[in-house]
Parts: C-alpha cells; sequence; structure tokens
C-alpha cells in the first residue's frame, strides 16, 4: 500500500473540511456573537440610567414570605415607601416587616383572590400615596401544588388559578387607572415554570403560562400609556416560601385529599407510595441541595426593574448552586429545539414522579429472569 492511497487522502481532505467548516463557519461565529452579546450587556449595564429614589410608593402582594417578604424589606433599604400586602396581616411575617423598617412600611391587608379586599387595599393605597405618587405594582403572591395531572384534583387547578393568574389579573385591573396615572410599571414575578412545561407540575406551569401570556398582551396594550409591563423569572432558588411553613402544611392536606377523592383505578396505577415521593421532592435537603442559596440574585434583578429607566421585559434568573440552573438553561433552549428533543431534555433532568405501576413491572420482569 502506497503512502499516498488515494482514498485516504479523500478522506483526510475531507475530514480536514469538515473541521475547517465547523470552526470557521459555524464555532467562530457563534464565539463572535457570544462575545459581542456580553460585551453589549456590559455596556448596557454600565450605561443604565436609575430612577432618583424619593419616596415613591411601591405595592407588593404576598409579603409574608419569601420573595415578596425579601423585596419589600430591599425596597424599603433603598427609600421606598412600601405597600406590603399579607394575607396574614398579624401574622410573623407582618410583624418582622414592621419591626426592622418602621416608618416607610404599610401592612395591607390582602387576599388576592377576594374582590373586596383587592379593592380594599387600592383604596387604602390610592389615599396614601397621592404625595409620592404610586410608581410600581409587585404581583408576587404565588401557590404551588405538585402531583400528575391524574391524581391533582379539580380543586387545586382551581385554586392554584385563583391565586396566581386571576389574583395576579385582579389585582392588576384594580390599581391600573392609578399606574397608569404616574406613568409607572407593573412588575410580575412568574417562573421559570412559566416557560418550561415540567411533567407533574401541570396545575402550577398552566397558572405561570397564563401569567406570561396575559403579561405580554398587557405589555402591548398599555405601552400607549407610558406604563411598563415587566416579567421576573425566577430559576432554581431556596428559599422560595411556596414549601414551607403554612404553604407545605396546606400542601400535605391537599396531597391526602388527592389521594381520597381520587378514581380507584388510578390509585391503583399510582399507589400510595406515590405521595410519599411527590412529599418527598419538596422535602427540603433534597430542593436545598442544588438550588442556589440566597435570593440576592432575585432581589438584584427585581430592584432593577423598579429602578431601572429603561428595564428588560423579561429577566429569567439563574439559580443553582451548581454549574448551570437546569431549569433556565431548558428554558433558553425551548423556543429553538425541536419538541423530540426537548421532551428527551425534560425526561432526563426531570424524569416523572416513580409509580406503583411501574415497580410492579420492574418486580415482575426480575422474577421472571
Ligand atoms: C415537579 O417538578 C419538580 C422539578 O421542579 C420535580 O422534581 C417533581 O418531581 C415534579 N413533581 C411531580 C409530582 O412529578
Ligand atoms: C402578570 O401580568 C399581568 C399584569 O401584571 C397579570 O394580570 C398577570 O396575571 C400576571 N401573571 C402572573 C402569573 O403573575
Amino acid at each position: 500500500m502506497s503512502f499516498l492511497d488515494p482514498t485516504l487522502l479523500a478522506l483526510g481532505i475531507a475530514l480536514a473540511a469538515i473541521k475547517f467548516y465547523i470552526i470557521v463557519e459555524l464555532f467562530l461565529p457563534a464565539c463572535l456573537l457570544i462575545g459581542i452579546s456580553i460585551i453589549f450587556r456590559k455596556i448596557k449595564k454600565s450605561t443604565a440610567r436609575h430612577i432618583t429614589i424619593t419616596g415613591q410608593c411601591v405595592f407588593i402582594t404576598g409579603c409574608d414570605t419569601g420573595i415578596g417578604h425579601n423585596f419589600a424589606l430591599r425596597l424599603c433599604q433603598r427609600g421606598f415607601t412600601v405597600f406590603a400586602g399579607c394575607l396574614y396581616p398579624e401574622g410573623d411575617g407582618a410583624e418582622q416587616l414592621r419591626s426592622k423598617v418602621g416608618d416607610n412600611i404599610h401592612i395591607v391587608p390582602l387576599d388576592v383572590t377576594k374582590q373586596d379586599s383587592v379593592d380594599k387595599a387600592r383604596d387604602y393605597v390610592v389615599k396614601h400615596c397621592q404625595e409620592k405618587g404610586l410608581w410600581a405594582i409587585v404581583n408576587n403572591a404565588g401557590i404551588e401544588f405538585l402531583s400528575d395531572i391524574e391524581m391533582s384534583p379539580m380543586e387545586c387547578f382551581k385554586s392554584n388559578a385563583e391565586v396566581n393568574l386571576y389574583g395576579t389579573v385582579r389585582v392588576t385591573k384594580a390599581f391600573l387607572p392609578t399606574i397608569r396615572k404616574y406613568k409607572g410599571r407593573i412588575i410580575n414575578v412568574t417562573s421559570v415554570k412559566g416557560r418550561i412545561a415540567i411533567p407533574g407540575n401541570a396545575t402550577y406551569v398552566m397558572t405561570k403560562y397564563g401569567g406570561e401570556a396575559f403579561s405580554d398582551c398587557l405589555r402591548r396594550e398599555v405601552k400607549r400609556f407610558g406604563v411598563k409591563v415587566i416579567i421576573i423569572e425566577p430559576g432554581n432558588f431556596a428559599i422560595t416560601a411556596l414549601f414551607s411553613g403554612k404553604n407545605l402544611e396546606r400542601f400535605q392536606s391537599n396531597l391526602n385529599h388527592a389521594w381520597e377523592v381520587a378514581l380507584d383505578e388510578s390509585r391503583t396505577t399510582y399507589g400510595k407510595k406515590y405521595l410519599d415521593h411527590v412529599l418527598h421532592s419538596v422535602d427540603d435537603d433534597t430542593r436545598v441541595k442544588y438550588a442556589y442559596p440566597n435570593l440576592n440574585p432575585v432581589m438584584d434583578a427585581m430592584e432593577d426593574s423598579v429602578t431601572n429607566e429603561s428595564p428588560q421585559y423579561r429577566y429569567l434568573i439563574d439559580g443553582c448552586s451548581g454549574f448551570l440552573d437546569k431549569y433556565c438553561m431548558l428554558a433558553r433552549l425551548n423556543p429553538y429545539l425541536p419538541e423530540r428533543f426537548m421532551d428527551y431534555l425534560i425526561e432526563k433532568y426531570f424524569p416523572p414522579t416513580p409509580i406503583a405501576a411501574e415497580t410492579q413491572v420492574t418486580n415482575n420482569q426480575e422474577k421472571s429472569k
């Protein structure tokens, strides 16, 4: 065999051409694009102009715990006047807010599922914000129920929508005339789960997709009034209060209720152990292990959404203690990847909760071996 075997040579040239193509045509332009976008962002950040804070009023829903609570504290420190909507105005959360920040905070009793409660809160805020103006409302109140659709009672679909979706609609509608008057902004805390549909999370995911759609419509409608609508999408953060304290209790009792009202056939298919798996999946250790340990990135993004003169439309905020927030990564890929491939990735990263029917199948398989 001669050294210059023509087929080998052709193969070598072809490979070199492919390599050249990949590097020059795909890799370099990709690097260039990424580089440019990083530089662009840096420039945008360093030239961003922020409003002067002179005690403007901000109304935040869901301040008893979690993101709302922390954000109320943050804005008070920065010199805003905060109206903190609390479901439990005499509870620990509200008490802490009162004692920590004092004068520039008003605790406003608020149940976003009740029209008269929302109206009362609005009247209170309007009355007290005349001097400084209402600069922003932050729709943050939210609850979460988890279970496969077959095991989620109708009530849970409704109650999730009632708080997460209709709650924000109700609050937004009530406050829109005031916000318009001051050319303020409406900030919505949705979730990365408003961008990817994770199995076993339908009751919650549906409300968040709804919230995204609503915000997009609203943004395009109210632009003519000079009102801005901004969406906040936190990724994997440990200290969202969705599964602690009262919320965890409610979740547990909902889960038991789900078992009671499920069809007999569903119960045999899923098995009682399924409930333990679901409970365990929200259990502190497992969640906290991979989640970002504090809320600072969310607070920074939200502060920017309130104070930046030209805020982003959407803030997708990576959490996670590791290298990559898989939720946010998948949310970014979602619009571009074919569905089949997305399904593969979601199954890999968020496998469905094990059910009795599957364990029986594998047991039988093992027996027959
Ligand atoms: C809901 O999503 C989480 C990921 O955020 C996952 O770990 C959990 O298993 C899902 N719940 C159910 C019941 O499948
Ligand atoms: C966000 O957008 C609009 C206006 O703020 C609101 O009506 C909608 O329900 C909100 N959605 C969520 C889930 O926050």
